[in-house]
Formats: structure tokens, sequence, C-alpha cells
């Protein structure tokens, strides 16, 4: 298998940057996932890997390796792409046995491998149909399988799941992840799915235009993101965002105001997600304005002296209708403080509610 290293890569369009740096290490048989807003360049890293791409500038490292002008074919890496990008004219047996064209496998060994695939994503009944008779989640079982068939060393997952059912997506992400432990293949996941990121990845890579925003376990990304928008992006429903202004050593949001020592004055962000908020008697008051039934969790919107916060709250049944009068309370060390003007997180920084907040 094989260890993967960016060395400064770029990656230009003609005078478009869309990578303008990049760094990065992938161990051996490590699986990572690469999440990150609609354009940010999880393709394009991924098309680098494959050599689809040749990167504008910097190392690309297989094993310690440069691979920058190594052909896609001399690569062994295996991708399934994000619009699966199967033969049309071929039937799914050919679309699979494909990758083997290059490789001197014996006719025995190759109808054997392909079998082998096609059965763990379970298009073996699909052999003989072409791509133009599948369903949408049967080409892209089809194109995993064709990623699969060569044994490679690298495997690029360019949201392999997107057009399964739920039941399907749930199976498949299960039999992705014990088959990628059991062929110790390293592997990149680009997905917009977190919870997909979340059970499948060793670790998280947060994109951001073009550049890594955090790098982490899926524990560091939701517990401690390094900056607001690694806050923003990881967790659903979205963590609340509240506007804060620090002037000597107050953190003043709107009418409540919480003493914050050891930072300069400015605009201040506090991140407080759903699933630590709790109503109850005491805390910010606070006004149902909306609940969402979202099967086992209740998502409630409610207006407080602190603006509009989302509350999570477990359980099917509906517990505050709208028009409630009731409080919010929150756990101190649950909360996040972010500085505005650079983004970043103030490390041991909370969020203590002085009682001090009064009814709107
Ligand atoms: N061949 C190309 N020529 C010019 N610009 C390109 C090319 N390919 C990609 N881009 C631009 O590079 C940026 C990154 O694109 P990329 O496909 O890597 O995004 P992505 O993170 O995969 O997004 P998505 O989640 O929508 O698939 C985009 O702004 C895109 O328009
Ligand atoms: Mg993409």
């Amino acid at each position: 298998m094989a260890r993967i290293e960016f060395k400064n890569i770029e990656k230009r369009f003609d005078d478009v940057v869309v990578i303008p740096g990049m760094d990065l290490v992938i161990n051996d048989g490590e699986f990572v996932a690469l999440l990150g807003p609609s354009g940010c360049g999880k393709s394009t890293s991924l098309f680098m890997l494959a050599g689809i791409y040749l990167p504008s500038g910097g190392d690309l490292l297989f094993d310690e390796h440069r691979v920058n002008e190594v052909e896609a074919r001399d690569r062994n890496v295996g991708i399934v792409f994000q619009s699966y990008a199967l033969y049309p004219h071929m039937t799914v047996r050919d679309n699979i046995r494909f990758p083997l064209r290059f490789k001197k496998v014996p006719d025995a060994e190759a109808k054997r491998r392909v079998r082998e695939a096609a059965e763990l994503v379970q298009v073996a009944e699909l052999m003989n149909r072409r791509p133009s008779q599948l369903s949408g989640g049967q080409q892209q079982r089809v194109a995993l399988a064709r990623a699969l068939v060569k044994d490679p060393q690298l495997l690029l997952l360019d949201e392999p799941l997107s057009n399964l059912d739920a039941t399907l997506r749930l199976t498949m992400r299960t039999e992705i992840k014990a088959l990628q432990e059991r062929l110790g293949v390293t592997t990149i996941l680009v997905t917009h799915d977190q919870l997909e990121a979340t059970t499948m990845a060793d670790r998280i890579i947060c994109m951001r235009e073009g550049e890594i925003e955090q790098i982490g376990s899926p524990d560091d990304l939701y517990l401690r993101p390094e900056t607001l928008f690694v806050a923003g992006f990881i967790g659903s429903p979205p963590i609340n965002i509240l506007h804060g202004q620090v002037d000597s050593e107050k953190l003043r949001v709107g009418e409540a105001v919480a003493p914050l020592v050891g930072v300069g004055n400015g605009p201040f962000s506090i991140g407080l997600r759903p699933e630590h908020l709790e109503f109850g008697d005491s805390g910010v008051p606070a006004r149902v304005i909306q609940t969402e039934p979202m099967g086992r969790e209740i998502l409630y919107v409610a207006e407080s002296p602190l603006g509009l916060i989302r509350v999570l709250e477990s359980g099917s049944q509906v517990n505050h209708r709208i028009g409630e009068e009731t409080r919010i309370a929150f756990d101190p060390s649950n909360t996040l403080l972010f500085e505005e003007a650079t983004g970043r997180r103030l490390d041991g920084a909370h969020f203590h509610l002085n009682t001090t907040a009064r009814a709107a």
C-alpha cells in the first residue's frame, strides 16, 4: 500500500488558482475523508492523485517517490468518480474488468477477481447489462467494483454513495469500511455526508477554498474546531453562532453580559451546539417559535435575548409547544469562543452566562 504526501502542491487552471499550496501526509493504510463545501478543490485533489491532472507546482509523493509525471495507468490507483464514468458501450462485466487490461493477469484469475468484486457490491446478477440499463445506485456500485478489481495501492472515492437509498448506503458504508480494513488500502473518501465521514474515516481533512482548514479525528473537529468555519461546517443541525462584542473584559451578547478576561476588544462569536442546550428552569429566557420533529430528535427554534437559538432534544415526543416561555441552559464548558477578526477559536475560553441576561 502507499503513504501519500503532498508537498506544497499547487493547482492552477490558466490563471485561476484552485489549490494555492497544499501540504498533507496520509499514512499507509489510513482511511481519510475530505470534507468541504462545493468547489473547494476536493475532486481536483483526487484527480492529481489519480494522475488525471498534473500538479502546477510542488511534489506529489507515493512512498517517497515523486509521481507528478507518472501516468495514471502506472499508479495503481482505484478511483470512483463523482459521476461514475462507466463505459456506456460495455457490459457491467467488461466495465469491472477494464482496469485489468494493462496488467498481465491470467484469464481465469481475471474472471475470478471480476466476480469477487461484483459480488462484494452486489451486482453479480447484472453482469451482462450495460450502464444505461442500470439504476444510478447500481451504476455507482459497478464503479466501486471497477475501482477495487485491481487491488489498488490507493483507493479514491468521490461521493461514492450519494445515489444510494438510505438502507443501501448504511450497508455499503459498513462494507467499504470493513473491506478497507481487510485490504489495508490507503483510502481517501470525498463526501458531503458528515456522518459518513465520521463513521468511516480515521481522520477528517476539512478544506476551504483550496486550503486545509483543519485535520483531525471526528472528535477534534466536532469538539475542538480550530476555526469558526469548521465549527459551522461540522455538525447537523448546525451549531448556533451568536455574535457578541468584547469591551473591557466583558463579552456582551444581545442583552447578556459575561466576563471574558485576557482578550482584546472586538467582535466575538459564540458557538453553542443545539444538542448541548437544554430547556429548563434556569438559563437564558426563551420563547419557542418553531418545532421540527426529525424522527428520534426534535429540533426547536427559540427566540432569546441572545438571538435565535436552535435546541435539539432527543426523543420523538414534542415537549415544548410554539409560544411556550421557557429557559435555555448550557454547560459553559461546551461553549466555543471565536475571535471574529481571525475566525480562530480561543483555546480554553468559554462563555459563562452571568445570570445577567434579562427577559426580552
Ligand atoms: N478543468 C477545470 N478548469 C477550470 N477550473 C476548474 C477545472 N476543474 C475544476 N475547476 C474549478 O476548481 C474549483 C474546485 O473544483 P473541484 O471540482 O475540485 O471542487 P469540489 O470540491 O470537488 O466540489 P464539489 O463538492 O462540487 O464536487 C472550482 O472552482 C472549479 O470551478
Ligand atoms: Mg467534486
